[in-house]
């Protein structure tokens, strides 16, 4: 895929791995419109001369807005990352109901329906990524609800991706393992257990985005290292 001239939408573009996808995205000479959960917080990163468009998407209209609002950016949208997520640590048994609902909402019901969306509105061609992570692949006591919410958006892009093959479009499911993004001190809820040094975000995003142009279909956990 050549990424230039393409118009990609990112997600999470506020966060460690959104934010370097898209540098590296409009670097490659793409357009991109970015997006956070608030304008203040993605005002605060540098974005390049993306379009920016704030979008909580725990409401449930917002992955559909969203999609329409990157499209109607330049008339056409070629791919869709989605590199928004959350995390919270504790036992299962203990971790309170609304911490639960909010992982579901955020790393589970959102991207599901944002790649509903994208199936729809991407254009022949395009491709559609969703990060999950390595625990969609094994998943880890200590953190069984987010466990639950990768796997289950981990299977849902799996089975999608016939269909949208169909529509020329490439769904990838990348499954990261660990990286030294922050994204554990900024839990909705628990403490993070000790952990093993992670990966280099730089070099996570570097491997995406070469998944994104080299037509890759699939990123394991193991083709990061
Ligand atoms: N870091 C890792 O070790 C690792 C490994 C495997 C997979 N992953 C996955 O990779 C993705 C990116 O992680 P990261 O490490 O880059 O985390 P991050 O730096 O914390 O970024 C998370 C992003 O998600 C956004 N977000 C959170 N809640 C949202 C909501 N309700 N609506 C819209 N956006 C929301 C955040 O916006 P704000 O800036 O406004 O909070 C931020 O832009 C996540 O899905 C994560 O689960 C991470």
């Amino acid at each position: 895929m050549d990424l230039a001239g393409k118009h990609f939408l990112v997600t999470g573009a506020s966060g460690a791995l959104g934010s370097r996808i898209t540098r590296r995205l409009l670097d490659a000479g793409a357009t991109v419109t970015a997006s956070g959960r608030s304008e203040q917080t993605l005002a605060g990163v540098d974005l390049g001369s993306a379009h920016l468009v704030a979008s909580d998407l725990t409401h449930p209209a917002a992955p559909a807005d969203l999609i329409a609002a990157a499209k109607s950016h330049t008339g056409t949208l070629d791919g869709v990352v989605i590199a928004s997520g959350v995390v919270a640590f504790g036992p299962a048994a203990e971790v309170d109901d609304d911490t639960v609902d909010d992982l579901l909402l955020v790393d589970l019901l959102a991207p599901l329906r944002l790649v509903r969306s994208a199936l729809t509105e991407v254009a022949a061609g395009g491709v559609v990524v969703s990060i999950s992570g390595v625990i969609a692949e094994k998943p880890v006591g200590g953190m069984a609800a987010y466990c639950a919410a990768k796997a289950g958006i981990s299977a849902f892009v799996e089975a999608a991706r016939p269909e949208a093959r169909r529509r020329k479009v490439r769904v990838v499911d990348v499954r990261p393992p660990h990286t030294e993004t922050g994204l554990a001190g900024r839990a909705i809820a628990g403490t993070a257990p000790t952990m093993p040094d992670g990966l280099d975000p730089d070099a996570v995003a570097d491997r995406i985005v070469k998944a994104i142009a080299d037509d890759e279909k699939d990123l394991a956990s193991t083709d990061f290292s």
